[in-house]
């Protein structure tokens, strides 16, 4: 199971520090929440908090862009440093120009789904996909209870990913511990995030906890 952590919930005070320890846990990426207060009701980070962790690591940086007007925003978080944008398909923005113009950066596309969004609706776009972002929470804020039933679209991704040979990777994000992260691997996750679960203990043995599962 790949690992990637979310910092918005590490000690930022010491987040040089946090990232070094998720690095030799064998985190796989780093999740990077953004949020504008309008998409979604909470206020994270810009760009120049994400120069400062990409300073801090070489890890692939993964932008979550819980916004509105993604298509508008994503080049500066890219010249800030991120490596792979997940656009909500419940914010409006044109799939295929966005995909081209990132992939023109050499960066890496995906997909984020809320809750109650049915994934047949992203079925079409899988093939054109780095990586689809299952939510297993409301997205806006960390430590909320891991929402199961949507965990069910883990599996008819896996599945329509599997037969048609394609090598999109799916990431689960909300929620996820020890118990929650058993159910994901069991739907097909290839990748989990988690925040509270990691920062809210001892980082080394919660990354190894999650990776071994
Ligand atoms: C929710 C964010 C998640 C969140 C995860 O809006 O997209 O990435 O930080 O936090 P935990 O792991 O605490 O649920
Ligand atoms: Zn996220």
């Amino acid at each position: 199971m790949k690992i990637s952590p979310s910092i918005i919930s590490s000690r930022l005070e010491f987040l040089k520090e946090e990232i070094e320890k998720s690095v030799s846990a064998g985190a796989s990426s780093f999740h990077l929440d953004i949020m504008d207060g309008n998409f979604v009701p909470n206020l994270t980070m810009g760009p120049d908090f994400i120069r400062a962790v990409r300073r801090s690591t070489d890890l692939e940086l993964d932008a979550h862009m819980m916004i509105l007007n993604p298509e508008k925003y994503w080049k500066i978080f890219s010249s800030a440093g991120c490596d792979l944008f997940y656009f909500h398909y419940e914010t409006p923005f044109d799939f295929h120009k966005v995909r081209n113009e990132i992939r023109g950066e050499k960066k890496k596309i995906g997909i984020a789904i809320n809750p109650d969004t049915d994934p047949a609706r992203i079925l079409d776009l899988v093939p054109y996909l780095d990586r689809i972002l299952v939510m297993t929470v409301y997205p806006g804020f960390s430590g909320q209870k891991f929402i199961e039933s949507a965990s069910d679209k883990i599996s008819i991704l896996r599945k329509h990913i599997d037969e048609n040979g394609y090598s999109c990777e799916i990431e689960v994000d909300g929620g996820i511990d020890a118990n929650t992260g058993k159910i994901v691997k069991k739907k097909g996750a290839d990748v989990i995030v988690s925040a509270s679960y990691i920062y809210g203990g001892d980082i080394g043995e919660r990354i190894g906890i999650l990776k071994s599962l």
